[in-house]
C-alpha cells in the first residue's frame, strides 16, 4: 500500500529502475526539472553539472534548440508512422544512408530500434537467423564480458557480464558463455606485463570457444571501453587480436557502441581509434543526444546479404518493431548526425579532452586514488577500497559530489567521466574542481 501520494511525498508508483525499492518509498529520488547545456536544475532548483552525461548519453547537453527544432518540424509533418511491409519514412531512409556512409564496415546496412537494449536483442536474434540459414543451427551462444553491460531484455540481461543480474531475474543463459574482462589494472597477476596479460585474455577467449564447441558459437559482444565495468581500457593489441581468433573461429564480432559511438573515444567509433573492424556494430544514445529513444543495428554488407537470401527463402523479413525508424527520433538522429560535422565535435574532442586527462591523471598521486585513466572525452578515478568494504567509498563520493553540485556515474569505488561532448576546457576545469572539492571531503579512513 502506498503511504503517501503528491508533490513532494516520498512515494511515488513509478517503478525507478538500479534504486532500492524499499527505500524509495521513504526517500523521494531527486527529481531534475529543467537542463541549461551541461547543467540541470532539480525541483528544489539546485543546480548540477551533469559530468556523465545522464547514462552517457546527453552528447549535446539539456538545451539544444536545434535538436529541439528537428523534432518540432517532423512532429508537424508526420509525427508517427511504423516501417513495415514495404512502407517507411524519408528521415529514416536518409538516416539509414547516412550511418551506412559512416560506418568503418564495407557495404554497411542498417536497421533500426528505439534502445541499445533492444538493437543488442535483435542483434542476436538477426545472428540465429543467419545462421539457421547457414545450416549452422547450433551456433546460438554468445560470449560476452564479465562487467559489460549490454541491455534490460531477457537476451541481453542474460549475457552475464554484468554482476548479479542474470541470477536475479533467473534468465535463461544456455547460449550464453562468459569470459574476463581484460581489466589490466585489477586483473593483472603479480609481475604480469601488459602483453602477457593480452595474451591471457585472449587464450581464455580461445578456450572458451574450443571447449564449447566452435560449432556452437555464434558471436562475441564486447563493449569497446568497458564504462558499467569501470572505465576499463582495452589493453594493446587485445581488441585486434580477438579480431583475428574470432574470424579464424568463424565466430561474429560484435561491437556494442552504444556509449562509446560518436566521437566518445576521440574518434567517430571505438573501432577506428582501436583499429578493428567489427561484423556489426549497435549504436544508441548519442545518436539521437538521447533526445528520442532510437538506436541503430549496423551490419557489414556480407552479414546483411545472408538475411537477404534467407528472408527470399520465407518471403519476408520476419521482423519489425512499430517504433524502429520512428520519424521523429530518426528526424532528430539525423540532425544530430548533421550538427557532429558541422560542430566539427570529433575535432573538438580531440582538442579538449588533453585537458580531461591531464587534469584526472593529475589525481594519481592523492592518498585516496588507487588508479586513473583517461580516453577520449571520458576516463575514470578509481578509489582505494575501504577495508572489507568494497563499494562503500564510492557511495560516500557520489554523496559528497552531489553535495559539490556534480553528477557522475560511480560503478563500485570507480567514478566515471563521460560528460556532454560540447563541455568546453573552463567547464572541464570546473567539474573538476568540483570533484576534487568533493574527494578532500571524503573521511580519511584507512584503505
Ligand atoms: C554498452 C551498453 N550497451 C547497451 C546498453 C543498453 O542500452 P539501453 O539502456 O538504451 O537499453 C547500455 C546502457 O547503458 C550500454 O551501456
Amino acid at each position: 500500500m502506498r503511504i503517501s501520494r503528491g508533490d513532494n511525498t516520498p512515494d511515488n508508483a513509478a517503478l525507478i529502475g538500479f534504486t532500492n525499492l524499499r527505500r524509495a518509498r521513504t526517500t523521494r529520488p531527486m527529481v531534475i526539472e529543467r537542463g541549461r547545456g551541461i547543467f540541470l536544475i532539480d525541483e528544489n532548483g539546485r543546480e548540477y553539472m551533469e559530468g556523465t552525461a545522464s547514462f552517457y548519453c546527453a552528447a549535446l547537453g539539456f538545451s539544444d534548440e536545434e535538436l529541439v527544432e528537428a523534432a518540432v518540424r517532423q512532429m508537424r509533418s508526420l509525427p508517427a508512422y511504423a516501417s513495415g511491409v514495404y512502407r517507411t519514412v524519408p528521415a529514416a531512409l536518409a538516416l539509414g544512408e547516412k550511418l551506412a556512409a559512416l560506418a568503418p564496415m564495407k557495404d554497411a546496412r542498417v536497421a533500426f530500434a528505439s534502445t541499445g537494449s533492444e538493437a543488442n536483442d535483435f542483434l542476436i536474434k538477426f545472428m540465429r537467423f543467419r545462421n539457421a540459414y547457414l545450416g549452422q543451427p547450433k551456433r546460438t551462444k554468445v560470449i560476452a564480458r564479465t562487467g559489460s553491460y549490454h541491455g534490460g531484455t531477457m537476451a541481453t540481461a542474460a549475457l552475464g557480464g554484468f554482476p548479479g543480474t542474470a541470477a536475479a531475474f533467473n534468465l535463461p543463459m544456455d547460449d550464453v558463455l562468459t569470459v574476463g574482462q581484460p581489466d589490466f589494472v585489477n586483473r593483472a597477476l603479480e609481475g604480469e606485463s601488459e602483453a602477457e596479460f593480452t595474451a591471457r585474455m585472449l587464450l581464455e577467449v580461445e578456450q572458451t570457444i574450443e571447449q564449447a564447441g566452435p560449432e556452437t558459437v555464434g558471436a562475441m559482444i564486447l563493449d569497446p571501453v568497458s564504462y558499467s565495468a569501470g572505465c576499463v581500457l582495452p589493453p594493446a593489441g587485445y581488441l585486434t587480436g580477438l579480431q583475428e581468433i574470432l574470424a579464424r573461429y568463424g565466430v561474429l564480432f560484435f561491437d556494442d557502441e552504444v556509449i562509446t559511438g560518436f566521437c566518445r573515444t576521440g574518434n567517430m567509433f571505438a573501432a577506428e581509434t582501436f583499429g578493428f573492424t567489427p561484423d556489426c556494430m549497435s549504436l544508441a544514445k548519442a545518436l539521437s543526444a538521447a533526445y528520442m529513444p532510437i538506436s541503430a543495428i549496423v551490419m557489414s554488407g556480407e552479414f546483411y546479404d545472408v538475411l537477404e537470401q534467407a528472408s527470399d527463402v520465407i518471403g519476408t523479413m520476419p521482423h519489425a518493431a512499430t517504433y524502429a525508424g520512428h520519424p521523429v527520433a530518426a528526424a532528430v538522429a539525423l540532425r544530430m548526425l548533421e550538427i557532429i560535422e558541422e560542430r566539427d565535435l570529433v575535432g573538438h574532442v580531440q582538442r579538449v579532452s588533453p585537458r580531461l586527462h591531464r587534469l584526472i591523471h593529475g589525481l594519481s598521486g592523492h592518498e585516496l586514488v588507487f588508479n586513473t585513466r583517461a580516453l577520449g572525452l571520458g576516463g575514470a578515478v578509481q578509489l582505494h577500497p575501504l577495508k572489507g568494504q568494497p563499494g562503500v567509498r564510492g557511495q560516500a563520493m557520489m554523496q559528497t559530489m552531489m553535495d559539490q553540485g556534480l553528477l557522475l556515474r560511480v560503478v563500485g569505488d570507480t567514478i566515471n567521466f563521460s560528460p556532454p561532448l560540447i563541455i568546453t576546457e573552463a567547464e572541464i576545469d570546473e567539474m573538476m574542481r568540483r570533484f576534487t572539492a568533493a574527494l578532500e571531503t571524503l573521511p580519511r579512513e584507512a584503505a
